[in-house]
């Protein structure tokens, strides 16, 4: 238990309290994280005091020589907390008294913990999301120029985890490229919006001595002054939006991990994580886990579940500063430190896996390409309805000569066919293969004309996974001028991102 004269806030209760509650109600173990920018917003303070006429001149010289000497002792690890330090705030200047005297008890004129707390977690937040979004930029470089260099890989494409239709390896991975973009512009927008400076409100009234915030506006390097002091130090939006946009983050991440994780198996066989991320099993020698992926996706439920504490720790507070704000440092100290570990891992297993083409593209069976063998079926129909329209034709890259030899009905005859049907016609050709135990591309063009007489020789180029990705050349498809075209501009974007981080 702290002896009575230690303490720096007896305030109007005599008694002594309990050593659990003091332990209780005590933040100094993790908010000495603030230590730096608590001594910032200290020395911008002293100095707002001294234009003010609190403070002389020379007793600011005293003031910020003495916070100096705090801030070279954080720094070195030299600072020694007190049992009696309750938090990051008494602490420091309790150390002020003992270096300078009794004019650090001139510091906290017209200030409050509350208005300090929020500035100080402000002042942290700023620096650490540029930090975040700079490892985030980097997972997104890392996925853009990954994409460019393996652009001509195919591999299935899935949906309900089951093979759609080929996509290009780089179409996947910029899937999740893209993805991390609108995550990097929320982290831009939020952190745009939390920068607004709080000091100067005091406990909850505002500041009484007509400080000038402009000028703590400045010194802290803050956009504008909070406009309502009861609002400003009891708003947490800035925690809530940070922790949501991590959360999404996170999500994403996760999404990827596990598609990763996925293609990583045995079963799949598309890639191989590096030995680096991975480690092996103490049973099981044949075992390569992939713990850092595994991690990543775990860790997206940490983040949200601080999302969910400070969510429900902010809900029916009543207004201004309550100790059950002291809550929300923790969950933002750690979602901090695991984005960053979170975005430099999966960085570092993007960049050093390893794609085996030949498993990507065994697994190509024809049957992934019955969607194409409707569009056939379409293409055809309307090739024959426009007749002569060339122009048409030529985007579907057949001559019209060749589509009139392919016809029963020759040139004019309305067979268009429209997708429902073929969807049926190609449905049946997957059916017929599979009661002859064939693959779908040996049907001859004799079985096929059975289902329909649209099916012609030239059915064959559906059967190839090169031509069918090809197709998907309208904006955001998996065509080569399309995912070229997506580098390009993610690449631009990127730097735009860059610009704001
Ligand atoms: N340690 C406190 C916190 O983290 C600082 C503010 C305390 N203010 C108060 N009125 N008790 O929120």
């Amino acid at each position: 238990m702290a002896a009575e004269g230690d303490k720096m806030l007896g305030g109007r209760l005599g008694g002594t309290t309990d050593p659990v509650m003091e332990m209780f109600s005590a933040s100094i173990t993790y908010d000495q994280r603030l230590s730096e920018v608590d001594i910032r917003g200290s020395m911008a303070y002293a100095k707002a005091l001294e234009k003010a006429g609190i403070l002389s001149k020379p007793e600011l010289e005293k003031i910020l020589s003495g916070l100096e000497k705090i801030s070279e002792e954080w720094s070195k690890g030299a600072f020694v907390v007190k049992q009696s330090d309750e938090d990051i705030h008494t602490a420091n200047e309790r150390r002020l008294k003992e270096l300078i005297g009794d004019i650090a008890g001139k510091l906290h004129t017209g200030r409050s913990r509350n208005d300090q707390v929020v500035t100080d977690l402000k002042l942290l937040m700023k620096n650490s999301l540029s930090v975040i979004s700079t490892h985030l930029l980097q997972l997104i470089k890392t996925l853009v120029e990954r994409a460019a260099k393996e652009i001509d890989v195919i591999l299935p494409g899935y949906t309900h985890l089951q093979k759609a239709q080929p996509v290009r390896w780089s179409q996947f991975l910029l899937s999740h490229a893209v993805a991390l973009t609108r995550d990097s512009e929320r982290l831009g927008e939020m952190k745009k919006r939390m920068n607004v400076l709080p000091l100067g409100s005091g406990a909850l009234a505002g500041n009484p001595l007509e400080i000038d915030r402009e000028l703590l506006r400045s010194e802290l390097d803050f956009a504008s002054i909070s406009l309502n002091s009861m609002d400003a130090v009891s708003e947490r939006d800035f925690v809530v939006e940070f922790l949501s946009v991590a959360t999404l983050l996170m999500i994403h991440l996760s999404k990827m991990a596990e598609d990763l994780i996925l293609y990583s198996t045995s079963e799949f066989g598309f890639l191989t994580l590096s030995d680096t991320y991975c480690t092996g099993s103490s049973l099981m020698p044949q075992k390569k886990n992939p713990d850092s992926l595994e991690l990543i996706r775990s860790k997206a439920g940490r983040v949200f579940g601080r999302l969910a504490a400070v969510v429900m720790v902010l809900k029916g507070l009543p207004s201004t500063y309550n100790k059950d704000l002291q809550e929300d440092k923790e969950a933002v100290f750690d979602v901090i430190d695991t984005l960053n570990a979170v975005l430099q891992v999966a960085t570092g297993v993007i960049s050093t896996l390893q794609i085996n083409k030949e498993n990507m593209e065994k697994a190509l069976s024809p049957e992934i390409l019955s969607s194409d063998l409707a569009l056939y079926l379409v293409r055809k129909g309307v090739m024959i309805s426009l007749g002569q329209q060339t122009r048409k034709l030529e985007t579907h890259s057949l001559h019209v000569s060749q589509v009139v030899e392919l016809l029963p009905g020759g040139l004019g005859s309305n067979l268009q066919m429209p997708f429902r049907q073929a969807h049926i016609a190609s449905r049946k050709a997957v059916h017929l293969a599979e009661s002859k135990g064939i693959p779908i591309n040996n049907l001859s063009p004799d079985d096929l004309k059975t289902i329909s007489p649209l099916f012609g020789s030239d059915v064959s180029q559906v059967f190839n996974v090169a031509n069918s990705v090809e197709q998907y050349r309208a904006m955001g498809g998996t065509a080569k001028s399309s995912v070229t075209a997506q580098i390009e501009q993610l690449r631009e974007l990127l730097k735009k991102l860059k610009e704001q981080a």
